[in-house]
């Protein structure tokens, strides 16, 4: 790492520099060489991201029972005929070296009464495939690789730092289109600092921070995807925007997610009296993917003017849940809730973006020497809707093909040219901060009711109007006062709902996670959404 003499505003040189500490990007950076210099950025402290909170597990072929020929189609059943096939065999064919590059980095998953790792079941699979750590996946692969990436002196890992944006060839007026490092705000200081790279990754996780109820943490804020679109990658099917059947419905939990896995160990859903339901709906009941059930919740609350329906695994015995689901028994039990006697209240919330940034099968983008890996990415593989438990598995593929590209290529890339440092002088602080806090209120109720889980039309058009107008009061905000983490993330969730609107309003039928009453039907042909920011243009509302 080198460091300019000049106290303020700092600036860094590093071969990598990776945009997100969570599986993606901790996966690329503890599979480089140890010889180059690696920072790793986090918004907040390095377990910032989604990772933390995975619960159910982690798909992959590790039984001899199952097949990668059934973890393929499975995955291509749950798209809804969108999966790039062969992302779908990239993935499930580097499913096992991707586990046991897990295990031998220290994860302790569950293992049965025989020692044997537990494979517990989620929506859509046909098999028991899902490794996992009890319901603390993510919590149990977060620590690990945050306590490995600690122990390497080449790995820096950089936190309270926001990305802004990324800096590229084209922007510092020279030939070629590449990526050279990105503009970064130090949230301690409240100062933009340079970071010049050879190589940059996008692992900022995805944008579900753009509804009202997400299963997600802050910071979802889909920063990466907007981020590319600015410096003019392609990003696709940012229609598919997951829901998360069963979150916790309780005012003062904050939108706590009740794993699928639940489900797949014999929870069942309940109407208010009651009534189980799911069988109307589709054949596999309570398995089958998640756009099925999400919807099925969605149009029996409607239909009943509930505000609730219930999970139910009261019929096992407390042993069981309190082995199976530690997390989710305690958490329940702090709201009053004792899983092991009565069903849990839930309701569906935005819990994944299925699409993201064009990516190949190395991680590359449209941009030279930039990658993007983990949920900002479009890789193929979720299709329409993505089967639980595919999206870790994700991160450890593509994480782990990035840094074997750069691995590849990195003799070959030269050191970054000099860059500008952030230009603050024509900028001053804000004293409405009160019109962002507003702004945020507003983009996240529309996304909600405009463009939720079922959508019409004149619903999008109206969600398109308001963020024309969000995004011209954000421009002028953004050029005349100094940036803070608020209006950043502001900045790219308008840009981000845009993507998500202008691409649901192409789509002219009903296909996976995206459900719209004006074309319900299916079209032959299955295509693939993508926006390109050169020739882009935004259909009038
Ligand atoms: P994240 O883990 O979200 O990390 C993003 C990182 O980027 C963070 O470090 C963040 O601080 C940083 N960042 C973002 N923007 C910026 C910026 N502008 N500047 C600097 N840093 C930035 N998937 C499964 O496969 N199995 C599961 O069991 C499962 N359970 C889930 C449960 C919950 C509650 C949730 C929310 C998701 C779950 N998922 C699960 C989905 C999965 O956890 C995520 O898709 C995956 O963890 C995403 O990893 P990531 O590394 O791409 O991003
Ligand atoms: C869950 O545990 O239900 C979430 C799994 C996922 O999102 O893949």
């Amino acid at each position: 790492m080198a460091r300019d003499n000049n106290p303020m505003p700092q600036s860094y040189e590093f071969d990598v520099l990776i945009i997100g500490s969570g599986a993606a990007g901790l996966t690329v950076a503890l599979n480089l060489p140890t010889h180059l210099q690696v920072a790793v950025i986090s918004k907040g402290d390095i377990s910032s991201g989604a990772t933390l909170w995975a619960q159910g597990g982690i798909a992959a072929v590790l039984d001899d029972q199952d097949s990668l020929e059934n973890h393929v189609n499975d995955t291509l059943n749950a798209g809804g005929g969108l999966c790039h096939e062969d992302a779908v065999r990239f993935t499930v064919e580097h499913g096992r070296e991707s586990i046991n590059w897990l295990i031998d980095s220290g994860v302790d998953f569950s293992r049965d009464e025989q020692a044997q790792y537990h494979l517990t079941r989620e929506g859509g699979h046909s098999h028991r495939r899902i490794i996992h750590a009890a319901d603390a996946t993510g919590h149990a692969v977060s620590t690990t690789l945050a306590s490995q990436a600690q122990a390497r002196p080449n790995i820096h890992l950089m936190s309270q730092r926001v990305a802004v944006d990324l800096i590229t060839n084209r922007k510092l007026a020279l030939p070629g289109n590449a990526c050279v490092g990105a503009y970064i705000l130090n949230l301690d200081d409240n100062h933009v600092e340079l970071f010049r790279a050879r190589f940059t990754i996008i692992a900022t996780g995805g944008a579900s921070k753009a509804y009202r109820y997400t299963t997600n943490p802050d910071g979802a804020s889909g920063d990466g995807i907007a981020m590319a679109w600015r410096a003019g990658c392609r990003v696709g099917n940012m229609e598919f925007n997951q829901f998360h059947p069963t979150c916790l419905y309780h005012p003062h939990a904050k939108s706590f997610l009740i794993t699928e896995a639940v489900r797949g160990e014999g929870g069942v859903l309940r109407l208010p009296d009651g009534q189980r339901f799911m069988d109307r709906f589709d054949q596999r009941g309570e398995l089958a993917p998640r756009d099925i059930v999400a919807r099925a919740i969605d149009h029996e609350m409607k239909r009943l003017g509930a505000d609730h329906l219930y999970l139910d695994i009261s019929h096992q015995s407390v042993d069981f849940i309190k082995h199976h689901f530690p997390t989710i028994y305690e958490k329940c039990l702090t709201f009053g809730i004792d899983m092991a006697k009565e069903p849990i209240p839930v309701v569906p919330a935005a819990h994944y973006t299925c699409g993201g940034i064009l990516s190949d099968d190395r991680a590359r983008t449209d941009i030279n020497q930039l990658y993007v890996v983990g949920e900002a990415a479009f890789t193929g593989l979720h299709g329409a809707n993505r089967m639980a438990s595919n999206s870790l598995l994700e991160c450890l593929v593509y994480g782990r093909a990035a840094a074997a590209d750069i691995t590849r290529r990195e003799s070959d890339i030269p050191a970054p040219p000099p860059a500008p440092d952030w230009d603050e002088s024509q900028v001053r602080d804000s004293d409405e901060d009160v019109v962002i806090s507003h702004n945020w209120d507003e983009l996240r109720h529309f996304m909600w009711d405009y463009v939720g889980i079922v959508r019409t039309t004149k619903r999008l058009q109206r969600a398109k109007h308001r963020i024309d107008l969000l995004e011209r009061e954000i421009g002028e905000f953004y050029s005349n006062y100094r940036v803070s983490n608020d209006l950043l993330e502001l900045r790219n969730l308008v840009t981000v709902a845009d993507l998500i609107i202008c691409s649901a309003l192409q789509r002219r039928e009903s296909r996976g996670l995206h459900y719209t009453l004006d074309f319900p039907g299916l079209l032959h042909e299955a295509k693939d959404t993508v926006l390109t920011p050169t020739t882009y243009r935004s259909p009038a509302p």
